[in-house]
């Protein structure tokens, strides 16, 4: 699955550079020490967006600042405006966690960028903007363009709907574009049309008010751990189906050429499990690995906590247990009312020994946009342009982007997810990559899309 350097579309000395000045900053969201880190890269990329000809602004929030770039003509009422979005954030990245460098001084190994961000989000973004800028020079893209950069991505974009409703005006547009998903493989040109939501919650146990002697109260008190694991493990029947009384209800069906495109994509089982190291693979039965990941929602357990963790034994009889819940979701699953119908089945099978407590955290509604609608073609024919006139594929992804139906809701139009990472670009993991290539193949493609959208 290796992706090369190709020769003829080496990257310009500068244009690296800048992508590399981007990798360096430790966006790291969901670590409460970042917020200059943040301010100094959101300032950077606005610096960026000025360079390009574009008015920029860096928009304040309760969290990390927002980007917003726009480049207008104005003109014709019928000229198109096309929003793009990315996010500067990324995932936690430690040198222990198994990198085999600094994950914030991004190196070129074999044509791919090693660095935390490299894939997730910042390249994917760099990309669109690469395109935008050479167009610019030319004499400007064939429709207004608005970049919206935010920083909160992945710890849920708790501060951006506010500002697209603020800006609402601002920021109409006719349609939205975001590459932060997944190509099917290497150089598979793919429009993803679907999203999974999410809904998150922690449950906490309390049995004894203090840690006890197992020895001295062992067997005549209830262990939270117990109750928990219990508990955590009745989430799932032995087939592996959610048992959640009416998780799912609002479950959407899927058509019968969806499944017929998850098939064509051509990712087996056993690719799955390649991907992921996994000794087997299991899930709900009737569906492959692709569609259980894209089509059906599932309850994951992320952490659990009780005990003693610490080197040696110790005979404790624990005061507390806890754990980290995730569900996703497909249409027409809502996180509220999901987090709900958990947090209730839960309380009910939580037998009278142990207190208990359920926190609901953040959620995501899912997506879906038929791609045969709408601006779908016109982002088909610009991703096959792009990859020399390939065949696309259509995923429906497993992921969540949370602002994607926020965009839905306050600025009323869809989102073409047009992606640009590798399944195996290990986004979120140690050594995240991104093949060097793409810079230049997104940028193409963002003109192609462009070009697309405006009817020319
Ligand atoms: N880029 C991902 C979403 C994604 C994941 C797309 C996998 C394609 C494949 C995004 O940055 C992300 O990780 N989102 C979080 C959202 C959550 C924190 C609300 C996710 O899906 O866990
Ligand atoms: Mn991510």
């Amino acid at each position: 699955m290796r992706v090369r350097q190709n020769r003829s579309v080496a990257l310009s000395s500068t244009t690296q550079a800048g992508y590399f000045d981007f990798l360096r900053f430790a966006t790291v969201s969901a670590d409460p020490a970042r917020g200059q880190t943040m301010r100094d890269c959101a300032g950077w990329l606005a610096g960026k967006f000025q360079e390009m000809g574009m008015r920029a602004e860096i928009v304040p929030t309760a969290g990390a600042p927002v980007v917003l770039a726009f480049w207008r003509k104005g003109g014709s009422a019928k000229r198109r405006t096309v929003l793009i979005y990315g996010h500067y954030d990324v995932q936690p990245a430690e040198i222990g966690d198994g990198w085999t460098g600094d994950p914030f001084e991004p190196r070129l190994v074999d044509g791919m960028v090693v660095a935390r961000g490299s894939t997730d989000n910042k390249g994917q973004i760099f990309a669109h903007m690469l395109g935008v800028a050479e167009k610019i020079k030319k004499g400007g893209p064939e429709t207004d363009v608005i970049f919206v950069v935010e920083g909160e991505e992945e710890v849920g974009s708790d501060n951006l709907e506010g500002v697209l409703r603020s800006r609402r005006e601002e920021l109409a547009c006719d349609v939205a574009v975001i590459s932060d998903t997944n190509m099917a493989g290497p150089d598979k040109p793919t429009l993803t049309y679907g999203l999974r939501g999410i809904a998150a919650l922690e449950v906490e146990l309390t049995g004894p008010s203090h840690d006890l002697h197992s020895g001295v109260y062992g067997g005549a008190v209830v262990n939270p751990i117990t109750v928990l694991t219990r508990l955590l493990a009745g989430l799932h029947d032995e087939k592996g189906r959610v048992t959640v009384p009416g998780f799912y209800k609002k479950v959407r069906k899927v058509a019968v050429w969806e499944r017929k495109a998850a098939k064509a994509l051509g990712v087996s089982d056993a690719e799955v499990r390649r991907q992921a190291g996994s000794p087997a693979l299991a899930g709900e039965p009737g569906f492959s690995a692709i569609e259980r990941i894209g089509m059906r929602p599932t309850a994951e357990i992320n952490g659990i906590t009780g005990g003693y963790q610490g080197p040696g034994p110790k005979t404790v009889l624990p005061s507390k247990a806890s754990a980290k819940l995730t569900f996703r979701l497909v249409p027409h699953q809502n996180p509220k009312e999901i987090a709900r119908l958990v947090e209730k089945d839960l309380k009910k099978r939580c037998p009278k020994t142990v207190k208990i407590k359920v926190t609901p955290q953040h959620g995501g509604f899912p997506y879906f946009c038929d791609p045969k609608k709408g601006f779908g073609p016109a982002a088909s024919k610009a991703l096959s342009r792009a990859w020399g006139g390939k065949r696309v594929d259509y995923l429906l992804e497993g992921g969540t982007i949370p602002i994607v139906s926020v965009i839905k809701k306050v600025l009323g139009v869809e989102t073409l997810l047009v992606g640009l990472s590798l399944p195996d670009c290990r986004a979120h993991g140690p050594d995240e990559t991104f093949p060097i290539e793409y810079l230049e193949r997104g940028a193409k493609m963002n003109q192609a899309l462009l070009r697309e959208i405006a009817g020319k």
